[in-house]
């Protein structure tokens, strides 16, 4: 998997000109893309690249890597996004948050010229949920209203316990994060957009019709899906 991971960030890396503002995913395959990244603007075979990350995790390694980094309200633009995912299904529509910065990665991504995806043939579904659940982040004083609330979804939520603290998982914005395993996800972008209008819920982890490009890292070489 992991050499996976890498095949398709070395190949995002073609995406990639001098002067573009590129947004900086999270997760173990977007780490892959800033470490090759970093090392095309040390070796100045890329000029005046700036990567505006979407969490503490993307900010650490691009200052690790050499690439150097601005905030999204410093930029006119984000020329293209690169970022992994935990869900992909047939029409390109996304679950992602695993990692916890679903907000920040929708902020940025839904903004962005290109949207490309960076993923393993393990992630591809047929209908999004089938693997993994739907991050939810919601303002610490409604999670149990809403974890109630997502009954009438036909879903069951999970706070999101922290495993290297006691207590909740809290996001680089202050709050939970709810997981929340739906029955059957028929309309991705009718559901996301359902969740957003749950007053305490701050953003939801679905990602339908964003993305524009995905790439997948399967054992025949990297396959380019198109929207
Ligand atoms: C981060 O919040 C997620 O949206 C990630 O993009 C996702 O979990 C992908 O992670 P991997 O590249 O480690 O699979």
């Amino acid at each position: 998997m992991k050499e996976l991971k890498r095949a398709v960030a070395k190949e995002a890396l073609k995406f990639i000109e001098d002067d573009m503002i590129v947004s900086l995913g999270t997760g173990s395959t977007t780490a892959y893309f800033l470490e090759y990244l970093g090392k095309l603007i040390m070796e100045e075979e890329l000029e005046d690249v700036y990567g505006v990350p979407t969490s503490y995790q993307a900010r650490l390694l691009a200052l690790e890597y050499g690439v150097p980094v601005v905030g999204l309200d410093e930029v006119d633009a984000i020329d293209i996004a690169v970022d992994g995912a935990d869900e992909v299904d047939l029409n390109l529509n996304l679950i992602k948050g695993r990692g916890a910065a679903l907000t920040m990665e929708k902020i940025v991504e839904y903004r962005a010229g290109t949207f490309l995806v960076l993923v393993d043939e393990s992630k591809l579904v047929e209908r999004l949920g089938q693997k993994m659940p739907v991050p939810i982040e919601v303002i610490p004083a409604a999670w149990r209203a809403i974890k109630e609330e997502l009954e009438v979804f036909n879903a069951t939520a999970e706070l999101r316990m922290a495993s290297k603290k006691d207590g909740p998982v809290v996001t680089e914005n202050g709050n939970f994060l709810l997981d929340a395993r739906f029955h059957r996800i028929d309309d991705p972008l009718d559901l996301e957009i359902e969740l957003n209008n749950i007053p305490g819920v701050v953003e939801n982890g679905i990602f339908a019709d964003i993305a524009d490009i995905v790439l997948v890292g399967t054992r025949e070489g990297v396959k380019r899906l198109e929207r």
